[in-house]
């Protein structure tokens, strides 16, 4: 595996590699990587002949206050791992190379994409996630491009991106990949302590429950989930939202649609974590 830090080095490499006619695939992390992440890479090389994955914490995406500071770094670990999933470069930038200066220009999506759900508790969250993807983007130009269904909003949000840009990259889904108790994969689970890990599977399970009552039939999203929030708060948590959606633009449901999926985000102990669900 080839590593790159910086900006010039990488589109030199990318730019033989397209010009060999290879097709290039881009999977964008943060770093701690674990089996969601490497699932993304191997299902990368279905889709395409070079791999490309890059490791970037991105200060734009998170509030002050938030785990910018503390978030994992183990770039040594990454990196075996991506070789071990047969990753062909990896493009890990220091953050002058990317934010040489501050970022005045950016992407800003839409409020009823980026104002909802996590938008609603991390204002400017998706602001920073675009931006910094529009600008991978740019410097990786790749055929594709994969998301995990995990950050179910990140990707409709980076999707309708690429649709209104017209950006000729072809955005792919991951499944979120899970611990045998059902808790989703994140780096964030490391900030667990045992305690908060054995109860942590309780969030999919909470959100098993919404889906199940929905597909039996009901249709009052609203009592499902406050009694989903009533739930979990009687188990410790501070929930932010349980709410279930349209698929395609998270929008609120009628009770006509059919294709639905089921989100929660809620703090346990000091950390915060995110799960969905398709019913
Ligand atoms: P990060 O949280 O490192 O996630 C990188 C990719 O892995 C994202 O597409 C995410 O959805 C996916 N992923 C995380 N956990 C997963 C799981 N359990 N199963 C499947 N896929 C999973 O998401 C980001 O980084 C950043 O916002 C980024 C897009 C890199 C922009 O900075």
């Amino acid at each position: 595996m080839q590593i790159y830090t910086t900006i010039a080095a990488c589109r030199a490499a990318l730019g033989t590699e397209r010009q060999a006619g290879r097709r290039i695939v881009f999977v964008p992390t943060m770093g701690n990587l674990h089996e969601g992440h490497i699932a993304l890479m191997q299902k990368a090389r279905e889709h395409g002949d070079c791999i490309v994955a890059s490791i970037f914490v991105n200060r734009l995406q998170f509030r002050p206050g938030e785990d910018f500071d503390k978030y994992p770094r183990t770039l040594e670990a990454d990196c075996e791992k991506l070789v071990a999933a047969g990753v062909d470069y990896l493009f890990a930038p220091p953050e002058a190379e990317l934010y040489p200066s501050p970022q005045r220009y950016v992407v800003e999506p839409p409020p009823e994409h980026a104002a909802i759900l996590e938008g609603e508790f991390r204002p400017g969250h998706f602001r920073g996630v675009a931006t910094v993807v529009m600008k991978l983007f740019s410097i990786v130009q790749p055929h594709a491009a994969l998301f995990g269904k995990k950050d179910y909003q990140q990707f409709m949000v980076l999707s309708s991106m690429v649709r209104e840009f017209a950006l000729p990259i072809e955005i792919i889904p991951g499944e979120t990949v899970r611990a045998p108790d059902g808790l989703a994969l994140s780096s964030r689970n490391g900030y667990l302590s045992p305690e908060e890990r054995a109860e942590a599977p309780r969030l999919y399970r909470t959100l098993l429950n919404v889906a199940e009552a929905v597909r039996s039939g009901c249709r009052d999203y609203a009592r499902l989930e406050t009694e989903a929030m009533d739930h979990l708060r009687a188990h410790g948590w501070v929930p932010d939202y349980v709410a279930v959606r349209k698929r395609i633009d998270l929008q609120c449901p009628t009770p006509e649609d059919i294709s639905l999926v089921v989100l929660a985000a809620a703090r346990l102990g000091s950390t915060r974590l995110i799960d969905n669900l398709e019913i």
